[in-house]
């Protein structure tokens, strides 16, 4: 039995101070359980309601390209300056230290290669999820692809009746097929779909019009960085997207490839994070590089 003595009694009750309200610092999310806020915190910092995801799940399709041959050596060093890790399951066991205390957002579909393009998409059992204590799951959508529109949908239908249960965030990924313009028309359409089937995240790509694509969107967006670019380009890629509303940014080969993938993630974090402009970012990015 706890100890009675010296039980003091209450008098600080604030009478007359209204109870404090509580915002919640992610688009769309303010009637989430708290379970669910609280990965999301993980995720979004609450101080900027931004985050920069390195995202790692490239060999799950491409097999070890550029950056990812060794993810002790290319993307471990590189892990304290994400706020968010995102790969799958088997990277996150055999390559990731489990002490690093970084967010996951799993990447938790399969079924794709670069051999055989889009082919029958599985997901991944919610219980591994939990198992690895992850903060989001991550699935695909191929949005236009008349033959796997409908199973990818209805995969990230099921994920979030699945992660509803155990407030576990998903993340709709919208895939590009080749025959897509990537327009805001198409991103916003592909986003607004992740949206209204449940995710809590979208992650999609910058376009022209990208405003339009955000503002259509209840819920946060992060975008890809896509193919390798010149870091001050990259780097205005992150600045335009924030400033046009993104929520974030989850990028791999525009840190990974970089010249200096360190230097780089922590450019694109000041970008994401504290408002540098490209040029002050590439500054940053060249004096880290030394
Ligand atoms: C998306 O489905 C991929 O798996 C990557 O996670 C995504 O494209 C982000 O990587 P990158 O910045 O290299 O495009």
């Amino acid at each position: 039995m706890a100890d009675l003595d010296d039980l003091r009694e209450g008098n600080e009750f604030g009478l007359g101070v209204e109870a404090t309200a509580q915002g919640f610092h992610v688009k769309g999310a303010a009637n989430l359980p708290w379970g669910m806020k609280d990965r999301l915190s993980r995720i979004f910092n609450p101080k900027t309601g931004r985050a920069v995801m390195l995202a790692f799940d490239h060999g799950f399709i491409m097999g070890p390209t550029s950056g990812v041959e060794r993810i002790d050596l290319n993307i471990v060093p590189l892990v304290e300056y994400a706020d968010c890790l995102m790969c799958t399951r088997g990277i996150l066991q055999s390559s990731i230290p489990a002490n690093v205390n970084k967010p996951i957002c799993l990447r938790s579909d399969a079924g794709t290669s670069i051999l055989t393009e889009l082919n029958d998409n599985v997901v991944m059992d919610i219980e591994d999820a939990i198992r690895m204590n992850v903060s989001a799951m991550a699935i695909m959508l191929a949005i236009g692809d008349p033959t796997f529109e409908a199973k990818t949908i209805a995969n990230l239908y099921k994920a979030v009746d699945r992660g509803s249960r155990y407030n576990i965030p998903i993340m709709g990924v919208t895939a590009v097929g080749k025959q897509m313009e990537r327009d805001a028309r198409y991103f916003g359409l592909a986003s607004r779909i992740c949206a209204e089937n449940g995710a809590t995240i979208v992650k999609t790509y910058y376009c022209d019009g990208f405003d339009k694509v955000v503002a259509a969107c209840p819920v946060p967006i992060v975008i890809a960085g896509g193919k390798k670019l010149p870091e001050k380009e990259a780097l205005e890629l992150c600045y335009k997207a924030i400033n046009e509303g993104a929520a974030g940014v989850d990028m791999g080969r525009n840190v990974f490839q970089s010249t200096s993938p360190a230097a780089m993630i922590q450019a694109v974090h000041a970008v994401v994070h504290d408002n540098l402009t490209p040029d002050q970012g590439y500054e940053m990015f060249m004096d880290l590089s030394e």
